[in-house]
């Protein structure tokens, strides 16, 4: 295989999107879409610029919910992309990027309360994971923060879950991945790791 070496500007290579609440200082709550998030065990590890408000918020109320849209509620992540709940909006916001303060008017989304903490989750997605961050520290530039979140409680639609067990089905479940800046669903399944869990076509 030939390479030649280049210098992309982002290197957001494809991973899934979720949807933050948060709590604001006044007890409103903030939505943001994410994409650097990763799970360990019941621990996902978040990335935020360090100016957002909901960097702003996990540094001093913890808890939040980590909302999985499907590929086709890309309109609604979009919609919420050029927004931040922080007023004054910061300069290092990128250029466009204006205050809302109903972040889930303005997407079109709706809440629906959580059961282990104060945000709440957005109705339309069809996973949730409510959590509380047990650790929030600066990334060695210090320009991010990163969050370590632990998972509380976990909802899904039924349509996705293996029924009558505790799997999420990965041939109901699709996530929307941000891939350099576009959005994308998953294609068919080409195979399955030896720990999967969950029967799926091509492990049948
Ligand atoms: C699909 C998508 C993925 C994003 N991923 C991240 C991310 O991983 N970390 C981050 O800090 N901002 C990310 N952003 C940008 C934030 O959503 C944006 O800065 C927003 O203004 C944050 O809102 P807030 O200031 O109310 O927290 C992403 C935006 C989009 C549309």
């Amino acid at each position: 295989m030939h390479h030649i070496a280049i210098e992309p500007s982002i290197l957001y290579f494809g991973t899934p999107v979720v949807l933050l609440s948060t709590e604001n200082q006044d007890g409103t709550f903030n939505l943001a879409p994410i994409s650097s998030a990763w799970a360990l065990g019941q621990t996902v590890v978040l990335g935020l610029g360090r100016d957002g408000q909901t960097a702003h918020n996990l540094t001093h109320r913890p808890d939040l919910v980590i909302n999985l849209p499907a590929p086709d509620q890309w309109p609604a992540v979009e919609r919420l992309a050029p927004l931040t709940g922080r007023h004054p909006v910061p300069a290092t916001k990128a250029e466009g990027c204006r205050h809302e303060p109903d972040k889930f008017g303005a997407a079109g989304l709706h809440p629906a309360p959580s059961h282990t903490v104060r945000p709440p989750r957005v109705s339309e997605c069809p996973l949730h994971l409510e959590a509380r961050a047990a650790r929030v520290r600066p990334d060695a530039e210090g320009d991010f923060l990163i969050v370590e979140a632990h998972v509380r409680k976990v909802h899904a639609d039924p349509r996705l879950t293996v029924p009558g067990t505790d799997h999420i089905s990965p041939a109901a479940w699709s996530p929307l991945l941000y891939n350099f800046r576009h959005y994308y669903g998953l294609g068919p399944e080409l195979g399955r790791s030896y720990r999967a869990a969950a029967p799926t076509a091509a492990g049948r």
